[in-house]
């Protein structure tokens, strides 16, 4: 180990531990038995850690060869209804203990909730789902702001054994529709009105624009009312949520018993072709696999207040802020707001407020928040974190110290963890009091996890190195297909490498074994830690008026990691400034507020093959300020353009 750049955090004893890993020895014990006896290792963690009616006695069944045929499945005889994992089995030791605290958009405003009431709240809303029919199996889409409802109708869904898609709130009308049609959605939870930094966001307006066409499967809109602001009801359609729940009163939210393998939630990730897709989890693997990373990566004790400020429309609110925190009996924070409202020092008031010990963000708000200097932070109590970690994109080594020492004051445990939407959990990451870490690393693989680097010609990489980073054994969190389309799984994850499940990021392993993650090798860009299919943004474009042809590349961006670089050829002589205006509208309508293009080309034409393929790959270098090292452009149909493009890009 390389001891200059690598930092140990003090021993602490951990009383009240939920967690088993302390030292790196353990981890080692226990990343060697789920490698060579997975099957035992995870029954044995399965049963420990999970509320199971019918105690699962099978591990896992296929590889990810025969996924090909046969879908992966672990546990699969195991029944259980994950919300007993989740409320119930608490309910005796843990019942008074509070499940959720919320933390509204205005700060020190909002309500906690107990594991006892939020068991009656799942259970009446469960009821209340059964009641407007919603069976197991059917489809229930959450478009919601970060209230506990969320969480509550999520939980709600899974009681009754309906299968929810959260779909962000910022997600607009358009991508709405296209999830609801996707999933066949039967009822829509919403509310009137999200919050977000002291601004109002138009929930229900917008569920009403996605279904104005009436050509959709949706029966019924449930609104929950947050803000009281008068929103349209459409009869016979729309109840407010104190109607639905009264509808449910007349039957029961008891927990409908699912095999372990049933379908918990769709959630809808970009690629880079074509639409989003909707990666599939199901219920006792994925539930497994939440709860023990969540414990062991965050050195869960019994008496941590955990605070993960994303969203529970991506992956990280699902796994670490609803399921793993809840299956662990640990109290968890739900944040309206934003890290900037009403100033820089928001996290760190909440930190102070609710005297959080663990608290996990987003590299990009960690870069925003530096350049905001450090008094923001100086000026609040920090002295009960003891784990910082930061998910959804490389953290540069820089925001990482600054967050070790300037917020964590160099007193806590800082774990960048390394995963995705597909994979469920943490993937590779420090164990935070286990694993010595290197500013910028994600280090070391979680037990189950087996990564190998392979060339682009895919020769299995040894010992230092880089390449593309490739997961070869399954664990009990991966997705299982894609909603309605198995064949878009197999191309999108195991065609490029036989046998191994593709992530699609590059990785460069050090001399002690560590993983840096470099980022994306596809066309998939990483815009302030939302993922953003290039593909979708160039479909965006070309329904432009003024537009005739766009090719859409990331590049270096100091706050957001990656900002969207779009090169256009405009149809007809039009003015820059004009056409920004319309692209980006057109990006908010088509996609969501969060998808919009940083920079604007226009040029003469783009690179293509001879077969008319779009050269990215020069694109991106000359955005990327490298055009002195294009590459071979021989193959290129008109290699004139080149020159043109570079004429016309920032120095
Ligand atoms: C992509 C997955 C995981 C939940 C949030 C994002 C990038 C994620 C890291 C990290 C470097 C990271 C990867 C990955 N990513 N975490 N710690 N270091 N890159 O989930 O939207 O599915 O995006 O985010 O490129 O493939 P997602």
């Amino acid at each position: 180990m390389n001891s200059e750049s690598s930092r140990m955090m003090p021993q602490r004893c951990a009383q009240g531990s939920i967690s088993e890993i302390q030292t790196l020895e353990q981890w080692r014990a226990q990343w060697m038995r789920a490698w060579r006896d997975p099957d035992g290792f995870w029954l044995d963690q399965t049963r420990k850690r999970l509320h199971w009616r019918s105690a699962p006695t099978l591990g896992l069944e296929g590889d990810f060869t025969s996924v090909r045929e046969q879908p992966l499945r672990w546990f699969a005889d195991g029944r259980l209804n994950v919300t007993e994992s989740c409320l119930d089995q608490h309910l005796d030791r843990r019942g008074d203990k509070v499940a959720i605290i919320w933390e509204s958009d205005e700060p020190g405003q909002g309500r906690s909730l107990t594991y006892r009431q939020l068991h009656q709240e799942v259970e009446q809303t469960a009821a209340a789902l059964r009641s407007a029919s919603v069976r197991p199996g059917d489809r229930v889409i959450i478009y919601m702001g970060m209230v506990p409802e969320a969480a509550i109708a999520m939980l709600a869904c899974a009681r009754i054994g309906a299968v929810h898609s959260v779909v962000f709130g910022g997600f607009s009308a358009e991508a709405l529709r296209d999830r609801v049609l996707d999933c066949r959605a039967k009822v829509i939870l919403t509310q009137d009105e999200g919050m977000r930094g002291g601004r109002t966001i138009a929930l229900k307006a917008t569920v009403d624009e996605a279904l104005k066409d009436g050509q959709h499967p949706v029966e019924q809109v449930w609104v929950y009312q947050r803000t009281d602001a008068a929103v349209s009801m459409t009869a016979g359609r729309d109840l407010t949520w104190s109607q639905a729940l009264e509808a449910g009163l007349s039957t029961t939210g008891e927990a409908e018993e699912m095999s372990a393998e049933a379908p918990l939630f769709i959630l809808y990730t970009s690629g880079s072709t074509g639409r989003p897709k909707g990666l599939v989890h199901t219920s006792g693997g994925y539930l497994t696999w939440a709860a023990y990373t969540h414990a062991e990566v965050f050195d869960l004790r019994e008496d941590d207040v955990y605070a993960c400020v994303a969203d529970v429309g991506w992956i990280t609110g699902h796994s670490y802020i609803v399921y793993g925190p809840l299956a662990n009996g640990a109290t968890t924070l739900m944040f309206e707001s934003t890290p900037l409202y009403p100033d820089a020092g928001r996290y760190w008031d909440l930190v102070a407020r609710h005297r959080v010990t663990i608290f996990y963000t987003a590299p990009t708000a960690i870069r925003a928040l530096a350049a905001q200097g450090d008094d923001f932070v100086l000026d609040h109590d920090r002295s009960s974190l003891r784990v910082l970690g930061t998910v959804g994109e490389p953290i540069n080594p820089e925001a990482w110290i600054w967050y070790a020492d300037v917020v964590g004051q160099s007193q806590c445990a800082v774990v960048d963890t390394w995963w995705q939407t597909e994979t469920g959990g943490i993937c590779i990451t420090p164990v935070a009091p286990a694993t010595p870490t290197k500013a910028g690393s994600a280090t070391l693989p979680n037990p189950g996890i087996v990564p190998e680097l392979l060339s682009e010609d895919g020769r299995v990489l040894v010992g230092e190195a880089e390449g593309r980073l490739c997961l070869s054994q399954p664990w009990p969190g991966v997705a299982r297909t894609v909603w309605g389309d198995h064949q878009r799984y197999i191309d999108t994850y195991f065609s490029a490498f036989a046998g191994r499940y593709f992530t699609g990021d590059g990785c460069r392993r050090d001399a002690d074994g560590y993983h840096w993650i470099t980022g994306r090798v596809d066309d998939v860009l990483n815009v302030s830690g939302h993922r953003i299919g290039t593909a979708e943004i160039e479909a965006v474009l070309v329904t432009v008026d003024g537009v005739a042809e766009a090719g859409v590349v990331g590049y270096p961006h100091a706050i957001k990691g990656q900002g969207v670089y779009a090169y256009v050829v405009p149809s007809s002589a039009s003015d820059e400034a004009t056409l920004m205006d319309s692209i980006n509208a057109a990006c908010r309508t088509q996609i969501g507020a969060h998808a919009r293009v940083d920079h604007l080309q226009l040029v003469l034409g783009l690179p293509k093959t001879r077969s008319g393929k779009v050269m990215r790959r020069i694109l991106r270098k000359i955005a990327c300020g490298q055009s002195e090292d294009l590459g071979d452009i021989s193959t290129l149909a008109d290699a004139s353009v080149v020159a043109s493009i570079i004429e016309g890009a920032p120095r």
